[in-house]
């Protein structure tokens, strides 16, 4: 099991999908061959919402090896698998703290992941980018939380809420200190002095208001995070309490930043 619910991860699908940015998935799909069967490595699986974002984009047949060391999750993401006739899934419950298993990488034609990057260490980047810049596999991160996050109406709390959350996104999440809002930009240019070329863009959550479950969930978490970093609990509380107020009115929205991207290593595909 891992610190990710099954209930979360349905909940805030809704807005993955509208985030997702088009220009970044458009100009990974162009870069993958046209012609053959596909065989994509996804890091951080989950129940699988990268191949439910790519399953029905790819016309021919794709293989998809899923990484995870959740197994609850992972069988999930296989039974999701039936939903398509052109894919088969390999799913591998594989603790990514040490990096990915080379084996993982024999014929892959391109390494994918989603809302994961921020829970790594920066290390953990500099591995990664060095493995796919020897193995000349692009690479495709959607959803890293960027560290913006907004909620309206504004309430005078909300920035030490968003301060602290970020601060706890840099704690360890079981792969050693993670990079959290940093991540992306990192990794960016990590990609690019290895002579990747990369295209970027947001992929901002815009939750709506008749999302409760999904901001309840949101606004627990942040709450949660800022009790665990350090502050005080009554006024966090007391925080929690009105925004709920709102939220259960229906007169509350939550912007979350991130970021998408693809990564290219010089003259492939
Ligand atoms: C925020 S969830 C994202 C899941 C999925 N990619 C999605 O977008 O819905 C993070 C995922 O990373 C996985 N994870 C966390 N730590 C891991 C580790 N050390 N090794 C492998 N997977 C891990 C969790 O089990 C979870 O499925």
């Amino acid at each position: 099991m891992s610190g990710f619910s099954s209930e979360w991860l349905s909940l805030r699908a809704p807005a993955d999908a509208r985030a997702r940015n088009e220009d970044v998935i458009s100009a990974f799909l162009e870069r993958l061959p046209q012609n053959r069967p596909l065989h994509l490595v996804d890091l951080g699986s989950g129940t699988g919402a990268t191949v439910t974002a790519f399953a029905p984009r790819i016309a021919g047949k794709q293989r998809w090896t899923l990484l995870d060391n959740d197994k609850e999750l992972l069988e999930i993401a296989s039974r999701r698998a039936h939903e398509y006739t052109n894919l088969e899934i390999e799913a591998s419950v594989a603790d990514l703290s040490r990096g990915i298993d080379a084996g993982a990488l024999e014929q892959v034609d391109a390494v994918t992941t989603s809302a994961f990057l921020d829970l790594v260490p920066a290390k953990w980047i500099d591995d990664l980018v060095d493995t796919l810049s020897e193995r000349r596999l692009p690479f495709l991160a959607f959803l890293t939380y960027d560290g913006r996050a907004r909620l309206d109406p504004p309430h005078p709390f909300d920035e030490t809420i968003r301060l602290a959350m970020n601060r706890h996104q840099k704690t360890d999440k079981g792969l050693g200190a993670a990079l959290g809002p940093d991540a992306a930009q990192y990794a960016l240019q990590r990609f690019i002095a290895a002579g990747f070329t990369a295209i970027a863009g947001a992929s901002d959550w815009h939750s709506l208001k008749q999302e409760t479950p999904f901001q309840t969930a949101l606004l627990d978490g942040w709450a949660n995070a800022a009790r665990e970093i350090g502050e005080e609990e009554d006024e966090v509380n007391a925080w929690r309490e009105e925004r709920q107020r709102l939220l259960d009115a229906g007169s509350l929205t939550s912007t979350v930043g991130h970021i998408d991207f693809a990564a290219f290593p010089a003259k492939s595909g």
